[in-house]
């Protein structure tokens, strides 16, 4: 963990804003849907164990949009893995809603950066897929998929196939896949980490708009610092090697969200406070270059 001297302190924005000291006595007050418990998961490799997460503990309540962040290789994806029970912790354990969870399960929907859509199957089809799997009738799953793709904006599209649909259109199908299975939780590994930039900000605002109106909790990973601060209620902060909680913070900036909140000072002191426990500053090299001069000392350009 970084030395706390170095890390610019967040203000207590509920001790400053009313709206914001209310907004977390209420979240406070909510049931805890995911238990995370001393989980530890170390990998045998060749060069030996690697410890990708060690002693990680924290709780997510019901209908919260929690964000993890931390350095490459800090253990978000195996974190995700376990949680989704596509993997297993070597020590602790993972509990939802009070129940192990020992492997996949319909109350935790997926959603990776890679496309993972059926390439043979149309939106629609995609959508019907898990629903159909659990024994749901043909013509309740297609009544459920048209609910869910017009939900995320796809209603024209829903006979196209997913090589016909652009990036964000993917993603958008992979939400309502996952949604039709009505999860307890949605569990988010980068989805949105290939996306240009104004499609992903269209993404992140469809996103939270979808997640005001359904009941369910998110689990959201990102490397991107304002994703996290414009997202989350709370957000996680992993250390890397080993992969550990350095500080869970509770995002000051109210809700809804909107992009001017971007240039908002409790936004941005968010935002540097996390760049700062991810870099401390005196972890930052200030060795200049060293490069070698290869054009004419007068051709100079600055
Ligand atoms: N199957 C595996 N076998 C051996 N080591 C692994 C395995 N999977 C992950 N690791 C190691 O565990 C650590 C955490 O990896 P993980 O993919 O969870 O990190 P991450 O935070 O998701 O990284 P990124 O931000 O680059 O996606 C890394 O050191 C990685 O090399
Ligand atoms: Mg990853």
């Amino acid at each position: 963990m970084s030395p706390e001297s170095s890390v610019t302190k967040l203000p207590d924005y509920r001790e400053q804003s009313p709206k914001v000291k209310e907004r977390f006595e209420r979240f406070h007050k909510r049931p805890v849907v995911l238990e995370v418990k001393n989980l530890g998961r170390v990998f045998e490799s060749s060069n030996g164990p690697v410890t990708a997460l060690e002693d990680v503990n924290f709780n997510i309540k019901r209908r919260e949009f929690n964000c993890v962040i931390g350095p490459s290789g800090c253990g978000k994806s195996t974190l995700i893995r376990i949680l989704a029970g596509l993997d297993y912790p070597t020590s602790g354990q993972v509990l939802l809603d009070g129940k192990p969870v020992l492997g996949p399960g319909a109350d935790r929907g997926m959603v990776f950066q890679g496309y993972t859509l059926f390439p043979w199957l149309t939106v629609k089809r995609n959508v019907m897929f898990g629903p159909m799997n659990a024994g749901e009738s043909e013509t309740e799953s297609e009544r459920n998929a048209r609910f869910w793709i017009d939900m995320v904006g796809l209603s024209k599209f829903e006979n196209a196939y997913p090589y016909q649909l652009s990036g964000g259109m993917k993603q958008r199908t992979a939400i309502a896949r996952a949604l039709a299975n009505q999860p307890r939780i949605l569990l988010m590994d980068e989805p949105f980490g290939a996306l240009d930039a104004q499609t992903r900000f269209q993404m992140q605002t469809s996103l939270l708009e979808i997640w005001r109106n359904v009941e369910v909790t998110i689990l959201f990973i990102t490397h991107d610092l304002e994703e996290a601060v414009f997202l989350s209620d709370r957000i996680l902060v992993l250390d890397a090697h080993p992969g550990r909680v350095n500080e869970m913070i509770e995002s000051p900036v109210p809700r809804p969200r909107n992009d001017e909140q971007c240039v908002h000072p409790e936004f941005l002191a968010t935002k540097q406070h996390i760049e700062h426990l991810i870099h401390p500053p005196e972890s930052r090299s200030d060795t200049p270059l060293r490069i070698t001069r290869m054009t004419d000392p007068d051709d100079t350009v600055f």
